[in-house]
């Protein structure tokens, strides 16, 4: 049987949906920065709001155009010095993507972004959404698209059900997208269904008193327009504690370590950390990421008085933080080295002074940590101690490795 969202939109209904639409958008739409930016403005501020709400999106985009202001100064430039200006933003292969592409961009198109069939699809990093955001905001080509504000908008406005993450509905809200957007100003379009699901149709609140598709819309006039979209049931994040062992040595310097350039975090610097096994304790974590990450055998110190202590020792932080569907609990150890093993991995390192540590780019997490350990070095202790220095003359000298 044919359901209403699989159901052609009539000519009559379209019509009325897009001009609402649009009537609405002028009136209520935000002044972001890309709007009205060139296709290179497009695609970057595209690739930053995937995954990332506008708030957090507009410093960085607006301090990655300044320095990299062109395809061609993007394709120029150093990865890490990219990276640097992505760090915090998270996903990481998003950088490195728009990196790769903009070297393409440059050897195969002159540094622009082309228009022919097939082009903008084949870049690293631009799937379906993407381009379709390029093509219809930057080129004014009737091209849909659909992000998880859309998704939530045409689910609730047609009434699709399912889980919206499945193959047939994803589909179906597609087909939906490609039957609305009208051939006169589809980014315009596009981009008011984005805000209208940013700004109206919120997921758990919807405010549909101010929504200009009320009248059109299944959900908004059923008793609970929430219902929609669908939530699929036992996909919740799963808890998951991550230890990181903050290293000083006697100079006052911080070990960090480099990920691998691939995968999460690819490039990244961060204080050596392990995800902590079932049973055991954030504090023997830091123990094995000591030895496992950074190849050393350390001491914890407590971080009230930077004393050695056995046994139970306090984090220096705690830091909260979401990646994919892990709801993760990273917790920081101020730690000092006394003697060195084999590592299990060969990772870069960098013994990092205060000042030089700012400069590193690190996952969004590890910044916070790098932020509480810096306030705590730099922050004197009621016995006006002003920096870190090892009390106790006994402890064994760091023995570095041959
Ligand atoms: N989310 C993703 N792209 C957007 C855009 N161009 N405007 C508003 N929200 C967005």
């Amino acid at each position: 049987m044919e359901t209403a969202s699989e159901a052609p939109i009539t000519g009559d209904l379209r019509e009325r949906i897009v001009t609402d639409l649009l009537a609405w958008y002028l009136q209520n739409k935000r002044d972001l920065p890309w709007r009205g930016a060139s296709p290179y403005g497009v695609w970057v501020s595209e690739i930053m709001l995937q995954q990332t709400q506008v708030a957090t999106v507009i410093p960085y985009y607006l301090r990655f155009m300044e320095r990299f202001p062109t395809v061609k100064a993007l394709a120029e430039a150093p990865f890490e010095e990219v990276l640097r200006y992505w760090a915090g933003l998270g996903y990481y292969a998003r950088a490195r993507n728009l990196h790769r592409a903009a070297q393409i961009l440059v050897e195969r198109y002159g540094g622009e972004l082309p228009t022919e069939p097939g082009a903008i699809e084949s870049l690293p990093g631009v799937g379906r959404y993407t381009a379709g955001a390029i093509r219809s905001i930057a080129f004014n080509q009737p091209y849909p698209l659909v992000d998880a504000n859309v998704a939530r908008v045409l689910s609730r406005l047609f009434g699709v059900s399912g889980n919206l993450h499945s193959a047939s509905t994803q589909a179906r809200l597609w087909h939906l997208a490609e039957q609305l957007v009208p051939a006169n100003e589809p980014g315009a379009f596009n981009q008011a269904l984005m805000e209208l699901g940013s700004l109206v149709c919120i997921p758990s609140d919807p405010r549909c008193e101010r929504c200009p598709l009320l009248a059109h819309c299944v959900a908004g006039n059923a008793p609970d327009p929430t219902a929609w979209p669908e939530t699929p049931s036992g996909k919740r994040s799963i808890p998951a504690v991550h230890s990181s062992a903050l290293i000083c040595n006697e100079e006052g310097a911080l070990l960090i370590v480099q990920r691998p350039p691939h995968g999460l975090w690819g490039g990244l610097w961060e204080f050596p950390r392990v995800v902590c096994a079932t049973g055991e304790t954030p504090l023997e974590g830091a123990h094995r990421a000591a030895r496992e990450v950074a190849g050393l055998e350390v001491e914890a110190l407590e971080p009230k008085t930077f004393r050695a202590v056995q046994g139970q020792v306090a984090p220096l932080t705690r830091i909260k933080h979401g990646v994919m569907h892990y709801r993760i609990t990273l917790h920081g150890y101020l730690m000092r080295p006394t003697t060195s093993v084999v590592p299990q991995e060969e990772r870069p390192k960098a013994w990092a002074t205060s000042e030089a540590l700012s400069r590193y780019p690190m996952p969004a997490p590890q910044a916070q940590l790098r932020e509480a350990v810096l306030n705590r070095l730099h922050t004197p202790l009621h016995n006006a101690q002003p920096c870190l220095v090892f009390e106790e003359t006994n402890i064994p000298p760091y023995a570095k490795k041959p």
